[in-house]
């Protein structure tokens, strides 16, 4: 058993506008370093296509067994239409999956947060979004991402069959439920679960599970059922009715596209990968932005870097126990809005646009 070193924090910034995003975490660790003696050792590897490029492969041994003895992984972004032609087996993708599932992060915290600042960034109206504090928990580790059989094999007729698989086992449901109920407790209390129990077997256990584990251990917070189209619809008409979102791996993943434009934009929005604590209380995180890689607009400094410095946040928060830090850092945010400082994807009349690492640079010194 590789033991988690408690205070590494490995950086992996990947493709595109990952290692300019990355680069202003970096900036932020090492403030936390100097200034409040927080000790962080940090460490920096490839990851995905930068990887592929030189070593052939999107993660290497040696890049996962850094992240097995890292208390914290900060991802920046993985892919980009370069690798487009890559064998399946080789994407850049591959390697955030591989690391998901090995490194067994089953719940994944996607908060979807309107800043007061930016309500009018969001392409819905501002009263609809106005005061939005959603958090989605998606599954990471199980469902159609990783359900066998899959593969594409050729049949008859010269003609190919593609085949996935979308399974979900009692206790794979149950633990990322528990993670969603604990969750709510702190926040409004209440819990939307969806699926498609309608048409789908999995989705009918999925409903049947969580229900069974809200009525032994969690009575005291608000259940209800919803299907996942039905949530896609409720998510643009009325997001405030939402609290907890618990869905699964592929409609999480879809939910949470939409969920963050309703905020303005994907550059803003933080997420964490969890485990579960071993006996040990050490537990495997990992923290990146919701966005992708961008390669439109990689190289060029205007890249937003706040989905990742709050990804640390979050990495502050769950993952370091330091809460205090967590919350000056979040607010050290709100402060370079509040100036009016903007990078180009919330850029709005009478802002003054910034780069990615003036932004980085603000932010830090809202932090002293
Ligand atoms: C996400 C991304 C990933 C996913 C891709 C990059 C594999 O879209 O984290 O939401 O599908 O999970
Ligand atoms: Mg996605």
């Amino acid at each position: 058993m590789i033991k988690v070193k408690k205070r590494r924090v490995l950086l992996l910034p990947g493709d595109g506008i990952g290692p300019e995003v990355i680069a202003e975490v970096k900036k932020v660790i090492n403030w936390f370093n100097d200034k409040k003696s927080l000790d962080f050792e940090i460490d920096e590897d490839l990851v995905g296509g930068i990887s592929f490029d030189k070593h052939g492969t999107p993660l290497t041994d040696e890049v996962f067994y850094k992240a097995l003895e890292s208390a914290v992984i900060m991802l920046g972004a993985v892919g980009g239409p370069k690798w487009d032609g890559v064998e399946f087996s080789k994407k850049p993708e591959r390697a955030l999956l591989k690391l998901r599932k090995e490194l067994k992060l089953f719940a994944n915290l996607r908060p979807a947060i309107c800043f007061e600042q930016l309500v009018n960034a969001s392409t819905l109206k501002p009263e609809i979004v106005s005061g939005l504090d959603i958090l989605i928990v998606r599954e990471l580790t199980g469902g159609v991402y990783f359900g066998e059989p899959r593969g594409i094999k050729p049949i008859e007729n010269g003609e190919r069959k593609g085949v996935n698989t979308h399974t979900y086992t009692s206790s794979e449901i149950i633990r990322v439920a528990r993670v969603a109920f604990d969750l709510a407790k702190k926040r409004s209390n209440r819990v939307i679960s969806c699926e498609k129990s309608n048409v789908m077997e999995a989705g009918q256990l999925w409903k049947e599970e969580v229900q069974s584990l809200h009525d032994k251990d969690y009575k005291d917070v608000e259940l209800s059922h919803m299907l996942a189209d039905n949530c896609a619809m409720q998510l643009v008409r009325n997001p405030k009715q939402f609290d907890v979102i618990l869905t699964d791996n592929l409609f999480g993943d879809m939910l949470s596209d939409e969920a963050s434009m309703l905020t303005g934009s994907l550059g803003l929005l933080p997420s964490a990968s969890l485990g579960a604590k071993n006996k040990d209380g050490e537990m495997r995180a990992m923290y990146e932005p919701i966005h992708g890689s961008a390669p439109d607009i990689a190289g060029k400094g205007v890249a937003n870097p706040i989905a990742s410095i709050l990804s640390f946040a979050m990495a502050l928060r769950y993952s370091l126990d330091l809460d205090n830090e967590a919350e000056a850092l979040e607010k050290a945010v709100q402060e370079a809005l509040n100036d009016g400082l903007r990078t180009k994807d919330i850029m709005s009349d009478k802002m003054k646009e910034v780069s990615t690492s003036q932004m980085g640079d603000a932010i830090i010194s809202k932090l002293q």
